[in-house]
Parts: structure tokens; sequence; C-alpha cells
């Protein structure tokens, strides 16, 4: 298996999709983004723009590098095309297991045999979505944090199948990308999101009961444990509706300790998913 990346294909322009090509195109590669329709796409690009605008405002790029980021991007509506000469595939599509198998399958038939499959999934079993694929050792979950451009961290997940030139390919790749890696064990919630749903659906509950407003529930975990945000402002950069669905898959992988809130799901039902739709536990400009 070639050890050399050059060329990364990123599967969904959305928050973590874009946010992906991002890293991979301001490290250098060449990057296809691939999305369902052009109007995705585009809203995908307008989010590179507007961050890579923020890095040069704040010193952190000059204009030669935020045009060469993004020239370096290019964008389909055509997987075959997306992946057909890639050496690292990042999927970052719509959490649902029959959705990751059937591009897994359609990757499977299109990237050439030596690309590292890797997946953005935040809870789903990568062992299972490896299955879509003749060759699961070369399957590994990616798990970016969002704003991907900010956070350190890459989650590395090993499947059941997955080699060990696997994982030390996926650690070059965070190495590249200026990340951090932790490898961890294929298991429901992997490190991040057990913890993360975990913190959030208590401050949730504590909401429920009266305990405190949301904002002291997030002054309390900002000052007194040093977090950059409360557990109530995270989840509404998140989403309410992401939370709940690995808050759903961890409750039916896991049991009764991961039970969503019945504020969680009324909220997510009411439309209020947090930052993108304008309002979850606080309210946004749009
Ligand atoms: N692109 C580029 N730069 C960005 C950016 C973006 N999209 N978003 C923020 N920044 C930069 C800002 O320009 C600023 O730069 P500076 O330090 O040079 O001034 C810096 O990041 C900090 O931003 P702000 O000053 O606007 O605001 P904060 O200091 O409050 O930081 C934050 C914002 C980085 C989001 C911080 O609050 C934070 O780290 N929050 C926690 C985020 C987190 O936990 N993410 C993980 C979520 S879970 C997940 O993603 C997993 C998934 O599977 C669900």
């Amino acid at each position: 298996m070639s050890d050399t990346i050059s060329k990364v294909a990123v599967l969904g322009a959305g928050t973590m999709g874009h946010g992906i090509a991002q890293v991979a195109a301001q490290a250098g590669l060449r990057v296809t983004m691939r999305d369902v329709s052009d109007a995705v796409l585009e809203k995908g690009l307008a989010g590179i723009r507007a961050s890579l605008e923020k890095l040069v405002g704040k010193g952190k790029l000059d204009a030669a590098a935020r045009d060469a980021t993004l020239a370096a991007i290019r964008t389909t509506t055509d997987l075959a095309d997306a992946v057909r000469d890639a050496d690292v595939v990042v999927e970052a599509i719509p959490e649902r297991m029959e959705l990751k198998l059937e591009t897994f399958r359609a990757v499977d038939a299109a990237a050439p045999t030596h690309a590292l499959l890797g997946t953005n999934t935040s809870s789903l079993s990568v062992t299972e979505i490896a299955g879509a694929v003749k060759d699961a050792s070369r399957v590994v979950g990616l798990h970016f944090f969002n704003p991907v451009p900010v956070m350190e961290l890459l989650e590395i997940v090993r499947g059941l199948r997955t080699s060990d030139a696997t994982i030390a390919r996926a650690r070059g790749l965070a190495e590249k990308l200026g990340k951090k890696s932790v490898v961890v064990r294929d298991f429901p919630g992997f490190a991040t999101s057990r913890l993360g749903v975990a913190l959030g659906a208590e401050a949730i509950r504590m909401l429920e009961q009266g305990v405190a407003s949301a904002e002291d529930i997030d002054t309390a975990m900002k000052l007194g444990y040093r977090h950059p945000m409360g557990p109530l402002e995270l989840t509404d950069l998140v989403g309410l509706d992401v939370r709940l669905a690995i808050l759903d898959h961890l409750h039916r992988e896991l049991g009764e300790q991961f039970r969503a809130p019945a504020l969680l799901r009324q909220m997510v039902r009411a439309g209020k998913l947090g930052r993108k739709t304008g309002e979850g536990f606080y309210k946004y400009d749009k």
C-alpha cells in the first residue's frame, strides 16, 4: 500500500465535509469535494471562503495561501469522478447506516485499491461500514471536530478488521493536516462522542429539572471547569438533531444511561436544531 497522500476526496460538503476539505487543501493536498447538488457544494465553498477570510483577518494566513487553498479544491456531484484518483477518501455524509453502506459500496467500485477509506461518523460502527468494502482492512474512522480548522484532534477509530498499516497511514494523515491523533477501538460512541453526549444530556436534564438557567449551567462549566464552551452552547454548535441521533444510537447499544432527555427530542421536533436553524438553547442571528 502506497504511503504517499496527495489527493483527497471528501464526500459531503456540510459543516464537517467542507471543514475537512479546507484543512486538507490548506495542508497542500489536492481536494475534490463531492455532494449531491451544486447548491450544497456552493454553500460548502462559501463556508470555506468565510473561514479562510477569518484566518486572513487574524493574520494567520496570507492572501496567497488563501488563494492557493481555494484553487486546490475542485467540486463535483459525481461520486465516481470524485474518488477515481484519490489516495484518501473521507466520507462525511449524514449519519444513516444504509446511506453509508451504499456510499462505501460505490467508493469501493470506483476508488483505487491503494486508497485509504475513512469515515467521519461520530458514533456508527466503523466495522459495520467496512463490511461494504471488499478489503475492510483499509477502512478506518477519521473523526474530526467542529470547527475543523480550529480543533486540534483527529480521533482515529480502529474497526475490527482495520490493519496496522491503515492506522499508520491515518496517523500520518493527521500529522499532515496539523492534527494530534488518538486511536480508539470501534466501540459505540468511541471516546469523544460518548463523553460529549453524556455531559450534554446531563446539562439538558438539569435544565428540565430547573437546577439553573441555560446561561448559568454553561457559565458553571466554562468558569468552573475551563471548558471553552458550556455543554448547552456546544449542543447548539453541534446541532441538537446530531446529538439526539448519537444518544438514540448509544441508548440502543449501551443502555439506559444514554436515554435522550425528553426536552431534547421535543426541541428537535420543533425544529430548534441550534445555530444552523437560528435557535436552540439560545437564539442566533441567521
Ligand atoms: N475557521 C477559522 N477560524 C475559526 C473558525 C473557523 N470556522 N471558528 C473560530 N475560529 C477562530 C477564531 O477566528 C479565533 O481565532 P483567534 O484565537 O486567533 O482569535 C478562534 O478560532 C477562537 O474563536 P472565537 O474568538 O470566535 O471564539 P471562541 O474563543 O469562543 O472559540 C471555539 C470558538 C473555537 C468554537 C471554542 O469555543 C471551542 O473550542 N469550543 C468547543 C468546540 C468543540 O467542543 N467542538 C467539538 C464539538 S463535537 C464534534 O464536533 C464531534 C461531532 O462528531 C459531533
